[in-house]
């Protein structure tokens, strides 16, 4: 049995992928990242030892992990995609001897702002250099109207130094942008706040936080848009199944609908309505995905998705969609490169702020491959047609990296991705899944 050990470190790789023949197979995609953030803190936190299956074994959920390792408590590793956690209670954290390190990780970052500034210690949180230009006063400001003390580099940005000892309490919070990162910090924060916090959304976003923290028996009451909990109640240890990451599945979801001839299946994918806007954009523009074998895991609506090549027409994507999207993107840039038609994007201005600057990276990266692209301050006009070879750069984004992917699945010429390391971030095996099921992809 291990327990967690160090960082692993990150080395530069580079990807060549080339025009691939049909798509053919069953997939089993890795276990859902946001979900495997959270059922490491609240296992963390509940009194008894929690089970969690089918977590991702990705650098960011394993910096989560290594974090409270560090924060002393005991997490077995007793085979892979499997964790036991020694919840140590809502009050038994201990001060870690060192700056805790959350790698690329956004929501380990944001939601452990929260959870830090009610502990009775002092904390510091620093990550790699993309999670160090990512704005961190979404979390601070709320956080320091509860009564935290938090302290950011010029302009908001990480390292964040956590004063401990604050008296938290609660706040009734409307957030500006629609954000679950932000909503869990704050109910997270809320954990350890006099009276009660109150969170509401200007569009609903994942409800992880607060249907895990209802299986842990935390009393909370949530409805889309709205989440409130009173602080001083005890978390009880419980068993965590994780679903497949929908967010991972949509590499493969998008490629069998462009690569003529294509068939897969993709077994037991998380279906949250909070994550799967992709799967409305893409019927929208003509794909054909279909469920089987509908099912719950874990409190999670789960489904096979069998996906069948389909041609694809550019679509306006509706606005509303966007949240429930917001990882999806840089998949459905590539989507509308390749249908016919133009595909015009609004309303998704927070796709700067993500892991890269997701419109600008892609838009280079899609100019690169002949693809005529109008980039916009909250979105882009993508002119669909033929996607060509050539190089671009992934900015060291995991999701623009797998895109890219795709898109030279397509191409009459090998297209050439620059910085792919931090695939392993959110999928480990990325590269030899897509091989299996019929993607031209190697190391360059
Ligand atoms: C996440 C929320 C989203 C998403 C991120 C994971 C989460 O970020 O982009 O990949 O686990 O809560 P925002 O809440 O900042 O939009």
């Amino acid at each position: 049995m291990a327990t967690e050990t160090a960082a692993a470190g990150g080395s530069r790789l580079d990807w060549l992928s080339r025009r691939s023949g049909p798509m053919q197979g069953e997939l089993v995609i890795p276990g859902d990242k946001s979900v495997s953030h959270r059922a490491i803190m609240l296992g963390a936190l509940a009194d008894g030892v929690s089970q969690i299956d089918g977590f991702l074994e990705g650098e960011d959920t394993r910096a989560t992990a290594r974090i409270f390792a560090a924060l002393g408590v005991r997490i077995e590793t007793p085979s892979a995609s499997r964790r036991i956690v020694h919840g140590v209670g809502v009050d038994g954290l201990r001060a870690a001897s060192d700056v805790l390190d959350c790698g690329n990780a956004g929501t380990g970052m944001r939601l452990l702002s929260g959870l830090l500034a009610g502990q009775a210690f002092d904390s510091v949180l620093s990550g790699d250099e993309s999670l160090h230009r990512r704005p961190m006063r979404r979390v601070i400001e709320p956080l320091a109207a509860m009564g935290a003390r938090i302290e950011s580099e010029a302009g908001g940005l990480p390292p964040l130094r956590i004063k401990g000892g604050c008296a938290l309490h609660g706040i009734d919070y409307a957030l500006p942008i629609a954000s679950a990162q932000v909503k869990s910090a704050v109910l997270l924060a809320g954990l350890y706040a006099r009276g009660e916090t109150v969170v509401r959304e200007p569009h609903p976003t994942r409800d992880y936080t607060e249907r895990m923290l209802q299986a842990f028996g935390y009393p909370i009451e949530f409805m889309p848009g709205l989440a409130r909990l009173s602080g001083g109640h005890r978390l009880r240890a419980c068993a965590v199944s994780v679903p497949a990451d929908f967010s991972s599945a949509a590499f493969f979801i998008v490629a069998a609908s462009l690569i003529p001839g294509s068939c897969v299946r993709l077994r037991a994918v998380g279906l949250n309505p909070r994550r799967t806007g992709l799967l409305a954009a893409l019927r929208l523009m003509g794909a054909d995905i279909r469920e089987h074998a509908r099912s719950e895991q874990g409190g999670e609506p789960v489904a096979d998705l069998e996906i069948r090549h389909a041609p694809l027409h550019g679509i306006e994507v509706p606005v509303e969609l966007v949240p429930d999207m917001i990882d999806e993107f840089p998949i459905l840039f590539i989507a509308a490169a390749a249908a016919k038609g133009v595909t015009t994007i609004r309303g998704a201005a927070e796709l700067r702020v993500k892991e890269s600057d997701r419109i600008a990276v892609m838009a280079a990266g899609l100019r690169n491959l002949g693809v005529r692209i109008e980039e916009r301050p909250d979105g882009a006009v993508i002119e669909g047609g033929a996607i060509g070879g050539g190089e671009v750069d992934s900015a060291t984004d995991h999701r623009c990296a797998m895109s890219f992917v795709v898109a030279g699945a397509l191409a009459p010429a090998p297209v050439r991705i620059r910085d792919c390391a931090n695939v392993a971030t959110s999928f480990p095996g990325f590269d030899r899944l897509a091989r299996s099921c019929g993607l031209h992809l190697e190391s360059s």
